[in-house]
């Protein structure tokens, strides 16, 4: 679907309406504020292929699981973030002609999404017996996170006083589409009107959530407001507010509609409508043009911290701003209890939950771009939910304590009902101690380990040391029946990626074991026995796991095995696979992507880029000479770790190219699954291509490193990371790289391997020796 949308450096614009794109567009033109989110469905009705979303965070409902054949330890329920009230709805008609652009003969029109301000725009005619000119404005708002506001104008021609009807709704009576039972999971508990509104108050069914969505509307006639009574017309979970106007001449109407969700995750249940009323009148009072002037202003002040700017190349421009703006819809960091799930409020897909995809991606994004307790809040969102990681792993069968965190989760308890990922994909537990280290590697908060970390690290190695196997044959410790993080191949012997993490989770649990019990070993003793544990057998337990683990390798290519019997396969490469079979996942039987050579996303590779330090740069370079062209990059979060390793060893083009596929992958709809929603965590991923691929940004020792190289097609790129306490801008052109520092403490920095100094508030230029 390449180049359907314009290229902008500001904006995503679609000109044109192609019905058949409309799904994709509703997820890349989506909005969020953090708090709330919607994919952007049009306001009028609209009778074509669309999938309807509005989501409120943090309120979800536990699907019952639905399997063919029921395998004990599966999970009960599927916890899914709900498609909740529709507050954009706007019924019109005029002259008895319905606004539905799919029945419609539609003309001019154009959607534009406003990055640098954080609107939603939309500009149509509609051809007909009248002819009708409209133009649409929408955003969730940032400054009032629980609120969101339209702007719908329309002009008719004088063409014999045509009677218009304009239906401004709240709709609740709304399903998931992936719902397992078809069951609508929302149930009403009121709803009302006021003078120029009304509210529908909803339950959700199990979890008891309880979400007030209200409306305030206003409709202004050549630009006055008009003084009509609405007709109050409701049914069951639905309210709407009909006016009916006779127009008498040529007229512009312009309808306000100002609306809110208010949630019992942040208000008392008894004082929803209150808190919603209040709400509504205070931004009503504001009005549409101030609250879209505060967007703006707070989107400036975003983008002042995050943006990354690319020179000469206004795609790839375009690709990093609009993942940095769909991070930023998504999750703000402000509430403890939220997390990013990989479709943020852009559509259904893996139910709105948590997944590796936080750890593995898009903590390295917050660690550098928002304040510290941002990143420390995702590390204590897996530390509250260790209890149930232990039940977990008790669930099947592990004992004394080790944990294994789920796949897929909205409160700790594992969601996932496919067996190979449930049981098998357990390098996610690998991810979440990586993060641990991530984390105290960047900032340096060593007192997260003794506080939180250490109790994180043992419950995830014990779960290891149980569920390695010992190979009476091998005279080593294997790891059987795991699926990698490739998941076109399940239920493999020996997954190096798999086998790696544990062993260094097991390492890296013994380094903390000794830092921890130096700083503060009463607090280390008060830990051991708080979770029984007999230092001496299990830290003896994990240094003969690490010493005896056994590694698929090929000795004649040097390369490491993603499992045995990886090298059987048939050995054709991606380049000879024909376009028209791509993507395999909705080309191919299920059972010819398992038994074929074609890996997903990032397996092994994934482990070299997490431990990078631990393998010279002739072994890096060999298994990406291997690997890179057996990969098919189905998953988002693959061509980023790509980008990554390619601008590490120097492969410039390769490195622009999966550059350019991950940052536009949804833009360009690369994988043929963007009318899903957006890849939310693979975004964060982008952000790491710049910053760690081109930027070649490293942390070592305390040490901040840059090794940056510049994409043929750029003048220049820059980014903003935050380290420590200091800020820092980095600009890379051909003249060289200039570090400014925008903080009042001077930090010490590598390039290109040597120290350089940089003064609090300076600016300084560092010249690439030849
Ligand atoms: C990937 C997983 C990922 C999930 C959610 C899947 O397609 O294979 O690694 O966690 O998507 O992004």
């Amino acid at each position: 679907m390449k180049d359907y949308f314009k290229v902008d450096e500001w904006k995503i614009i679609e000109e044109g309406f192609d019905p058949h794109y409309n799904k994709v567009a509703e997820s890349v033109f989506s909005l969020g504020n953090g708090r709330m989110g919607q994919r952007a469905n049009f306001e009028e009705a609209y009778s074509g292929e669309t999938l309807q979303g509005n989501y409120v965070a943090g309120v979800y409902y536990p699907d019952k699981t639905r399997v063919g054949w029921w395998k004990n330890g599966y999970p009960e329920y599927f916890a899914k973030v709900l498609n909740a009230a529709n507050w954009i709805g706007i019924d019109i008609r005029v002259a008895g002609m319905e606004f539905d652009l799919a029945k419609c003969h539609v003309s001019d029109f154009r959607r534009e999404l406003n990055m640098k301000e954080g609107y939603l725009k939309r500009y149509f005619n509609i051809l007909g017996r009248t002819n009708i000119e409209a133009e649409v404005t929408r955003f969730c708002s940032i400054v009032d996170d629980e609120c969101g506001a339209i702007k719908y104008k329309f002009g008719v021609p004088d063409e014999g006083e045509p009677y218009t009807s304009i239906i401004p709704y709240i709709d609740g009576d709304v399903k998931n589409q992936d719902a397992n039972y078809d069951e609508k999971f929302w149930e009403e508990v009121d709803r009302g009107f006021w003078e120029d509104g009304g509210y529908v108050h909803l339950r959700t069914k199990k979890t008891g959530f309880e979400v007030a969505t209200g409306m305030r509307c206003f409709i202004l006639v050549n630009g006055k407001p008009i003084a009509i009574e609405p007709n109050r017309i409701e049914k069951d979970k639905y309210v709407g507010c009909e006016y009916a106007i006779q127009l008498e001449e040529a007229s512009d109407v312009t309808i306000y509609k100002f609306a809110a969700n208010i949630s019992s995750q942040n208000h008392p249940k008894e004082k929803l409508i209150e808190v919603l009323k209040e709400t509504l009148d205070r931004i009503a009072a504001k009005g549409f043009d101030t609250m879209l002037a505060e967007q703006a202003a707070a989107w400036a002040e975003k983008w002042k911290h995050n943006d990354i700017i690319i020179e000469g190349d206004a795609a790839a421009q375009q690709g990093i701003r609009f993942n940095i703006f769909q991070l930023n819809q998504t999750y703000t960091g402000e509430d403890d209890r939220l997390n990013i799930g990989p479709k943020g409020f852009t559509g259904e897909k893996y139910g709105g939950s948590t997944y590796w995809d936080t750890e593995a991606y898009c903590v390295p994004f917050y660690l550098a771009t928002a304040p510290q307790k941002v990143a420390r809040n995702l590390l204590l969102y897996r530390y509250k939910q260790l209890g149930k990681a232990i039940d977990n792993a008790t669930l099947l069968g592990f004992k004394n304590g080790a944990a294994l965190y789920p796949m897929v989760t909205m409160d700790g308890t594992e969601c996932h009902n496919e067996w190979e990922i449930t049981f098998e994909e357990i390098h996610r537990n690998g991810a979440i101690a990586f993060t641990i280290f991530n984390y105290v590697r960047y900032t340096g908060d060593e007192a997260y380990l003794t506080d939180y970390g250490l109790e994180v690290l043992i419950a995830i190695s014990r779960f290891w040391a149980q569920r390695i196997t010992w190979s009476a044959q091998r005279q080593q410790y294997v790891m059987l029946g795991v699926t990698g993080p490739n998941e076109y191949e399940n239920n493999v012997n020996n997954n190096w990626y798999t086998s790696t993490i544990a062993t260094w989770c097991l390492k890296y649990t013994l380094e903390a074991i000794g830092k921890v019990k130096k700083a503060n070993e009463t607090r280390y003793n008060e830990l051991a026995t708080k979770i029984s544990f007999e230092e001496e057998t299990e830290c003896q337990k994990f240094s003969d796991i690490i010493a005896k683990m056994y590694y698929a390798h090929d000795d004649e290519l040097q390369i490491f095995l993603q499992q045995d019997g990886y090298l059987d396969k048939e050995q054709i490469l991606v380049k000879d696979l024909p376009a028209t079979e791509r993507p395999l996942v909705q080309k191919w039987s299920w059972d010819r992507i398992l038994r074929s050579v074609f890996i997903k996303q990032a397996d092994v590779l994934q482990g070299l880029y997490f431990f990078e330090d631990d393998y010279d740069t002739e072994t890096l370079r060999r298994n990406y000479d291997f690997y890179e062209p057996r990969t098919v990059h189905e998953s988002s979060l693959s061509p980023c770790v790509h980008a990554i390793l390619a601008a590490r060893l120097g492969d410039i083009d390769r490195a622009y190219e999966f550059y350019l596929r991950t940052s536009r992958l949804d833009i360009d709809d690369y994988n043929n699954d963007t009318e899903d929603g957006c890849h939310i965590t693979s975004m964060a991923g982008t952000w790491m291509s710049v910053v760690e691929g081109f930027g070649g940004m490293r942390v070592k020792d305390g040490v901040l490193s840059f090794n940056p190289l510049l994409p043929h097609k750029w003048e220049a790129f820059s980014f903003q990371v935050g380290f420590r306490d200091a800020l820092l801008n980095v600009r890379v052109s051909k003249a060289g790289v200039s570090i400014k520092n925008k903080s009042n403490n001077s930090i010490t920095v590598k390039v290109y391997g040597n120290d350089h100094t940089i003064n609090a508030n300076a600016d300084t230029l560092i010249k690439k020796q030849a």
